[in-house]
């Protein structure tokens, strides 16, 4: 009786010895297939495998070894890094809930993240940044699966006019903008106290008097690309449905008035006398369609290309 039992446990050891030695077996050999990630920027190819050390020394302290934003220094953070092996991912130039392009990643961590405490990675080569890119995707197999979604198309940015900040503020309005960000932008609307974000941690709306810079860039081209994607793992939405192109414009003007900094859009705020909106007065008479003014040359952003 005493021997079986002896022979039984010896068993289940043994059993147990093969199981997990095949379960470490498959595990290296699903690391090492993930490890062989790529990203494309440009003419650039990043290789996962090649990003390992950086990774360790440089982004594991809040990002975590296994990707799950789980690093020593987390507990010390909000908002929290993020974690990757979800791969949902705030600054996109694609809809909401799909991938970003490997260039958005590419751009985010040589920008850093304003108002958090993601740092820009600019001093890092670009080669070691398009390795990083790879790196942080291998932590997903949603990358294996899927591809990155369709770039949302930004038309030229319009000449700025009175007709369109009044129709950009007359948006902010009727798209409700101000329940959580405030009727004049400063994060105070009646939804702000309430926000949490995915991962059911409290998260506060932008406030436009503060800061100049966004996270996810500080460019008007960054700014109409914000609400037409949305914040993926946020309250903030995609107006992508409801917003036209050329009306987007008009947002990204009005929007430009509530900053702090000097701007023409300010400017010509100041000479309307134009008062913050009031949901609760009667709806405006609809605005006339801004004029469809000719594309003005701008001087376009060098944000995608490597630097
Ligand atoms: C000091 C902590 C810290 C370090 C170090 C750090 N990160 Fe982050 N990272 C964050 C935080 C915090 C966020 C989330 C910020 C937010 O949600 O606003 C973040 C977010 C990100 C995102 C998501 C961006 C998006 O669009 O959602 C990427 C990608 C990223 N980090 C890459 C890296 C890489 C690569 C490294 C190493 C080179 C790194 N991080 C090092 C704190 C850090
Ligand atoms: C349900 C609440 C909610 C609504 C409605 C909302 N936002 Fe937001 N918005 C947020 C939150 C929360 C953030 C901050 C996300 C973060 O910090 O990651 C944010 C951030 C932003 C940012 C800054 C993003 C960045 O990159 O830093 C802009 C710009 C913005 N919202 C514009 C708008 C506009 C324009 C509208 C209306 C068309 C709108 N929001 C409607 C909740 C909302």
């Amino acid at each position: 009786m005493r021997t079986q039992h002896l022979n039984f446990i010896a068993c289940a050891v043994a059993v147990l010895a093969v199981c997990s030695l095949s379960s470490a077996q498959v595990t290296k050999y699903q690391e090492d297939e993930n490890l062989g990630m790529e990203a494309h920027v440009g003419k650039l190819t990043g290789h996962a495998k090649d990003a390992a050390t950086n990774y360790r020394r440089y982004c594991a302290g809040c990002h975590g070894d296994l990707g799950d934003g789980e690093g020593e220094n987390a507990v010390w953070l909000d908002p929290k890094p993020r974690n990757f092996t979800l791969a949902t991912f705030k600054c996109r130039s694609t809809p909401s809930g799909s991938l970003p392009t490997d260039e958005d990643l590419y751009n985010t961590v040589g920008r850093g993240l304003e108002s958090s405490n993601m740092p820009s990675w600019n001093p890092l080569s670009d080669q070691a940044r398009a390795d990083l890119v790879a790196y942080v995707k291998h932590f997903s197999d949603r990358w294996k699966t899927e591809k990155s979604g369709a770039v949302i198309e930004i038309p030229p940015e319009p000449a700025v006019n009175a007709e369109r900040i009044k129709a950009g503020q007359a948006l902010f309005q009727k798209l409700e903008c101000w329940k959580c960000h405030g009727v004049e932008g400063r994060a105070n609307g009646p939804s702000a106290d309430t926000l949490t974000d995915d991962q059911n941690r409290p998260i506060k709306p932008f406030n436009f008097h503060d800061q100049t810079k966004f996270k996810c860039g500080a460019e008007d081209r960054d700014l109409y690309r914000i609400f037409m994607t949305g914040l993926d793992g946020t309250p903030m939405p995609s107006f992508s449905d409801n917003v036209k192109p050329d009306e987007a414009w008009d947002l990204v003007f009005y929007l430009r008035t509530l900053q702090p900094m000097h701007t023409q859009e300010k400017e010509i705020a100041k000479q309307l006398g134009l008062k913050p909106i009031n949901p609760n007065a009667p709806a405006p008479a609809a605005a006339p369609a801004a004029p469809n003014a000719a594309p003005t040359t701008q001087p376009q952003s060098n944000e995608n290309k490597p630097q």
